[in-house]
């Protein structure tokens, strides 16, 4: 069980149950079944356990970690490294909501926030996790502080790629600090575009050409390398379709951050292990842990279509293909347990 930063809809993510659970954690740390999401949504924060009175720049701010909506109708800052908006709204561009990236809160001090990374994954510790994968895509938070079109900050924190990997470094230390480098990990994703995230390929490779061997220098458990953003995987992706780069994000033809950063990561001797992400098959990840390419792969979306997705890839069974549509995954829904609980397992 492992915490994992990131996005939590409105239902249980990765392990059934999560979002009942989800309440409850600190004070009933055992449950099998749970996910803390702790930090950093697109542009804003959500820590601990629902509702929370925390302190922010001398004042009292309430933060809801769960339930992006009612961030937006109430009101409640983004914080991010610099107050622009995302292009074309937060989280995903659905009919009739346009996000809540207006209500922005600039960042003063980062290591405000790098002190609540600290807290947080010792109660995660406290609760019973084995290790903590840190979310630094998608256009959250830490992802924000990488990228120069989020990132304007004139102090340490903004301008040279050191100082924008300053931030991402100072929360992986603490987290260190407090689990060890094996027990902990990231998830970065060179390419991202995701959430108007996208960079320009001079500016990823000097960026991740930085911030990859400093992370593995530091020994990490694992680094997830994520290919959102660029042309590889399903050209059908029905969350985010690839190839949607703004003008001066172009990537080179049939670009690949495993080809780039991979060699970084997976080499003799490194200590972390090579992850990868987003559109793998079953086929692909078996080809490159062959090949000696990879470590490990995750597999996120086809879990929902095939609740025994393990068992069907240990049988070799095909596996169900979502024809729902990109819904499925984040919503919205009409029920709380539609896309999740009724998909048929393989006899
Ligand atoms: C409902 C849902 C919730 C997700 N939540 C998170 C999250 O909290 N943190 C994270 O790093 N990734 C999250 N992801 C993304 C997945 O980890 C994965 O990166 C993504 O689905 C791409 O992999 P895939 O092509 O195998 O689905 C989520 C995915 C889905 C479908």
């Amino acid at each position: 069980m492992w915490l994992k930063g990131g996005q939590v809809g409105r239902k249980p993510v990765l392990w059934p149950g999560s979002q009942i659970h989800y309440l409850t954690v600190l004070q009933a740390p055992r449950y099998e079944e749970y996910e803390i999401s702790y930090l950093t949504e697109n542009r804003f924060n959500y820590l601990g356990d629902g509702f929370d009175v925390r302190e922010y720049d001398g004042r009292d701010l309430m933060w809801y970690y769960e339930n992006m909506p009612l961030l937006k109708e109430t009101g409640y800052p983004v914080l991010a490294p610099s107050k622009i908006p995302a292009a074309g709204g937060k989280y995903r561009t659905l009919p009739g909501a346009p996000g809540h990236t207006q209500n922005i809160i600039e960042i003063d001090n980062p290591k405000i926030i790098v002190e609540q990374f600290r807290k947080s994954v010792a109660l995660a510790k406290d609760a019973g996790f084995d290790g903590v994968e840190l979310l630094s895509q998608g256009g959250y938070l830490l992802h924000n502080f990488l990228g120069s079109r989020s990132n304007k900050r004139t102090d340490n924190y903004g301008g040279s790629t050191e100082n924008r990997c300053r931030f991402i470094l100072e929360v992986i230390d603490v987290i260190i600090e407090i689990w060890g480098p094996g027990r902990t990990g990231i998830k970065i994703c060179p390419p991202d575009d995701l959430q108007d995230s996208a960079i320009s390929y001079d500016e990823l490779s000097e960026t991740y050409g930085y911030l990859v061997p400093q992370l593995v220098a530091r020994e990490l458990g694992f680094i997830n390398l994520c290919r959102r953003g660029c042309l590889l995987g399903d050209p059908d992706d029905e969350v985010s379709p690839p190839n949607s780069r703004p003008q001066g994000c172009e990537l080179p033809p049939g670009y690949d951050p495993l080809q780039q950063f991979g060699p970084m990561i997976k080499y003799p001797g490194s200590k972390t292990k090579l992850m990868v992400n987003h559109g793998y098959t079953p086929e692909e990840a078996n080809r490159l842990v062959q090949e000696g390419k990879i470590d490990l792969v995750t597999f996120g979306r086809p879990f929902i279509s095939n609740p025994d997705l393990v068992t069907r890839i240990k049988n070799g069974v095909p596996l169900a293909i979502n024809d729902r549509g990109g819904d499925l995954y984040y919503g919205p829904y009409k029920t709380v347990d539609e896309g999740y609980n009724d998909w048929p397992c393989a006899v």
